[in-house]
């Protein structure tokens, strides 16, 4: 059996804030950050949390799919952002949904964390250890971002997207995911430094500040613009198809210039490439399923159609998916 999406939510914090407002405290302007990126906008939690998000998504997913929360069996969330170290963010959407029977959890893999999300609810479901789950990807990247570093809080929003996937005869025809942990240092964001009883305080003074955002850009711009195209490759060589015979390509939305550079690579247009970079900026775990949802709701994906999805980012990490609609 493979994993079939059948229904899509999303939600968004309701603060929308455009690149103008943004160049009222920082030295930056609308100009630059939509040449370079295409943004154009961005949600910006003022108190929405993920899990809040998480939920809203997910009864518009559960909606669409026409089912139950109690019909749940698994609930994974991917999020770099959440609000506890524990409990975990998918426990606490399984509490708020009265999802009771569903096991739930939650991974980091970054921006390409929707992606490794719905591989693994696939492998779940073609193991015929479930037979359906809840996926979502949610973020409060706002809280990870030095407002004062205009090179990188520009960049990323706040949102969640969530898909219900079942087992059927057709969905996933195939997935892919890879990780390379010796160039992480390109895109991070450090955790709490160790502190105890027992740590001395000069170890503490030495170490940097915590929980800002520090991003190579143009490193992480060159590692995407390789990797998306050669996951895309190894995802129409496992189902033996033809670039051609794809009907979208719905790949994580970080910039535009990169899905322009995509496109270049593998000779594919523009137009099968949806977008919502520019009213969303890059919104890491949830930027797949929110354009997901979107394209659903816009009716641009049909039935029989296929589609690749591809996530990138922090690990680093990138991961691609292609079914059939
Ligand atoms: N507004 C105005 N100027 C800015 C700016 C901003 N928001 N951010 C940076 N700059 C300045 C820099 O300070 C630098 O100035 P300097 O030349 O005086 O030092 C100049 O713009 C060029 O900076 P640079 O970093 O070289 O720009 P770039 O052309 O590489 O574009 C990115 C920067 C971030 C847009 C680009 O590298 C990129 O998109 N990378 C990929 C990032 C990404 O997608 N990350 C997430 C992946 S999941």
């Amino acid at each position: 059996m493979r994993a079939r999406i059948i229904g899509t939510g999303s939600a968004h914090p309701r603060m929308h804030v455009t690149n103008t407002e943004l160049a009222e405290f920082l030295d930056t302007s609308d100009e630059w950050i939509s040449t370079r990126t295409g943004i154009c906008s961005r949600y910006i939690s003022t108190g929405e949390t993920n899990t809040q998000l998480c939920v809203e998504a997910a009864k518009k997913a559960l909606e669409s799919a026409q089912m139950e929360a109690e019909e749940l069996e698994l609930i994974i969330v991917a999020t770099v952002s959440p609000d506890n170290y524990f409990p975990n963010t998918g426990c606490q959407v399984q509490g708020l949904l009265g999802a009771k029977r569903a096991a739930a959890f939650e991974i980091n893999a970054a921006c390409s964390g929707f992606l490794f999300a719905l591989n693994m609810a696939q492998a779940y479901i073609q193991a015929g250890v479930y037979s359906n789950a809840l996926v979502i990807g949610a973020e409060i990247l706002s809280k990870m971002m030095d407002w004062k570093d205009r090179s990188t809080c520009v960049l990323f929003g706040d949102g969640a997207g969530a898909a219900v996937v079942r087992a059927e005869e057709r969905g996933m025809l195939c997935f892919a995911q890879h990780s390379d942990g010796a160039k992480g240092s390109v895109l991070s964001c450090r955790n709490r430094m160790i502190s105890n009883h027992y740590v001395n305080q000069e170890y503490q003074a030495a170490g940097e500040p915590a929980d800002h955002t520090h991003m190579e850009g143009q490193e992480v711009f060159r590692f995407a613009v390789r990797r998306v195209p050669e996951v895309i490759g190894e995802l129409l060589a496992q189902a033996q198809m033809d670039k051609d015979e794809v009907d979208w390509y719905v790949l994580h939305q970080a910039n535009e210039r990169i899905l322009q550079a995509v496109s270049r690579r593998l000779g594919i247009p523009m137009e099968k490439f949806p977008m919502n970079l520019m009213e969303y900026g890059n919104t890491s775990a949830a930027s797949v399923p929110i354009l997901l949802d979107e394209a659903n709701r816009r009716g641009l994906l049909q039935r029989g159609q296929k589609v690749i999805l591809s996530g990138f980012g922090a690990g680093l990490t990138w991961a691609g998916a292609l079914l059939e609609w």
